[in-house]
């Protein structure tokens, strides 16, 4: 069975956040069911730079401006088609946005001529690699589906249309239909209209086949106004093909145990070696060198999203009570400057490191006691799901896949010895100070029970192997 993943970014080649996670190791995973994975990627210079063979296999004069070719090849053990359209892609950096942090204004056309390439290669048009299925991830590929919709009747393999984040739709003027090479009658409510725009995402899931994304608890939560974007209705009228499947983790990539950017590896048998984990990180953050002290950390984009401002309300109570907190993460300039702020006035007590940095993030599951993700929506997350690995206790908002990943540790869960974190109510700072005055007491004064919440989620399954035999089953449900 062939799969055709179309995917703007792509552990490790290219990355921004959870979806290249996905993307990257979505196809090992679904080897095992006996599905094998193509992925197609825009050429930017990193996946170029990557890329081994890179045979032409299909030429197009000008797409949406300029000569393209389709390269065929691998990286870093994936097989990849790559969109080596110099006049769109050859750029640096991030993938969306230009130097000044600002989306490329072009962004409509790159990853229109993307989807476009996507559906042509899914036709069987473009090579001789012909896909049983789509699997068109986010708005940069939700296109796909509506090429396919207003082609010519030809070859039309089943599309799954899968929402990483309902809050990045590609919306755009709808002028720009003609440049996209799509009629006028697309522009309709039934299509991609959105608000006298048109969304790319909201084209997608009218015209694939099926909907998914990546947790139960969002696919719920986006059939309803607060979470669904202005998509809510359609998502409904569409509920039946609609589905979540819980994100994996790349249980490789994220082993406590073989984790070559950790001086001492542990496992649950092992979990007195964290106490080296913590003292490396206090030291390279700069945080007093107190084995007890509670040690919270967080890794992520400092966004609306994500919640941070809730977190960071709470960090001065933090410190005065004893505890401390490591952050790394980039994004929002404002909530930069305030974590730089507040770690400036509890210098020995909180730390915050503002950047990029793939070794740190695992150094940080590996020393932290608990691990904060105070997300207002969180469609899965996966850094819970590594500090479920590492045994860094998460905190968590009872949001999305944050719900379905973590067991909040009420009386019940642990009268029954299987709570794995804290969740609390998101968006709410009183909620979340309950939720760390709890970790904390429990941290404090009952090391056994903590003891066990840690082994509870170093033992819970977050590998990809349950999501890929359900993601197996759908593609093979719509195959062509
Ligand atoms: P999202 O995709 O919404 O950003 P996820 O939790 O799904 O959230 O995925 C985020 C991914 O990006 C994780 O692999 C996480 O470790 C990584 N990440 C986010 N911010 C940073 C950072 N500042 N440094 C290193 N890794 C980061
Ligand atoms: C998005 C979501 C995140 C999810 C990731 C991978 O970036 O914000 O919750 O884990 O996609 O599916």
């Amino acid at each position: 069975f062939m799969l055709l993943s179309v995917a703007s970014e792509l552990y490790p080649l290219v990355k921004t956040g959870g979806l290249a996670d996905v993307a990257g190791a979505l196809p090992a995973a679904l080897a095992a069911e006996d599905v094998a994975v193509t992925t197609l990627i825009p050429g930017y210079p990193a996946v170029l730079r990557a890329l081994e063979g890179g045979a032409v296999v299909h030429h197009y004069d000008a797409l949406m401006g300029g000569p393209s070719d389709v390269l065929r090849g691998r990286a870093a053990g994936l097989d990849l088609l790559v969109l080596d359209a110099p006049h769109l892609f050859a750029r640096d950096g991030n993938p969306y946005l230009g130097p000044d942090g600002q989306d490329w204004p072009d962004n409509p056309l790159r990853f229109g001529a993307f989807a476009r390439v996507a559906a042509d290669i899914a036709a069987g048009r473009a090579t001789d690699l012909i896909p049983d299925a789509v699997q068109a991830h986010d708005w940069q590929a939700a296109l796909t589906a509506v090429y396919l919709r207003y082609d010519p009747p030809g070859r039309r393999p089943g599309v799954v249309t899968t929402i990483h984040n309902l809050a990045f739709q590609g919306i755009f003027p709808a002028y720009l239909l003609g440049a996209l090479g799509l009629p006028a009658e697309a522009f309709a409510l039934d299509a991609l209209e959105y608000y006298g725009s048109i969304s790319f995402l909201k084209g997608g899931l009218v015209f694939s086949d099926r909907i998914t994304t990546v947790s139960p608890t969002y696919a719920t939560e986006i059939m309803e106004a607060e979470a669904g974007m202005g998509l809510d209705g359609l998502l409904v009228t569409r509920a039946a093909d609609l589905s979540g499947i819980l994100n994996g983790l790349d249980t490789g990539v994220w082993d406590p145990a073989t984790d070559p950017t950790l001086d001492t590896p542990f496992d649950a048998r092992t979990l007195d070696r964290r106490a080296a984990n913590k003292a490396a990180l206090q030291r390279a953050f700069g945080l007093a060198d107190e084995p007890r002290a509670f040690l919270l950390g967080s890794v992520g984009r400092l966004t609306e999203q994500k919640g941070m401002d809730v977190l960071l309300a709470l960090l001065p109570e933090l410190a005065e009570a004893g505890g401390q907190f490591a952050l790394l993460g980039t994004g929002d300039r404002a909530l930069e400057a305030a974590f730089s702020a507040v770690a400036a006035r509890y210098p020995d007590r909180i730390a915050a490191r503002i950047g990029y940095d793939e070794a740190l993030a695992h150094r940080i599951q590996a020393g932290v006691d608990a691990f904060a993700m105070p997300s207002r929506f969180e469609p899965c997350g996966l850094t819970q799901m590594a500090a479920l690995r590492y045994g860094a206790v998460p905190i968590v908002a009872r949001v999305g896949g944050l719900a379905d990943t973590v067991i909040d540790a009420g009386p019940y869960a642990l009268a029954q010895g299987v709570a794995t974190g804290f969740q609390f109510p998101a968006g709410s700072i009183p909620a979340m100070r309950a939720a760390l005055t709890n970790a904390k007491a429990l941290y404090d004064g009952d090391p056994v029970t903590w003891a066990r919440i840690q082994r509870n989620g170093m033992a819970t399954d977050v590998s990809w192997a349950s999501a890929a035999r359900h993601y197996a089953a759908l593609f093979r449900q719509i195959a062509a």
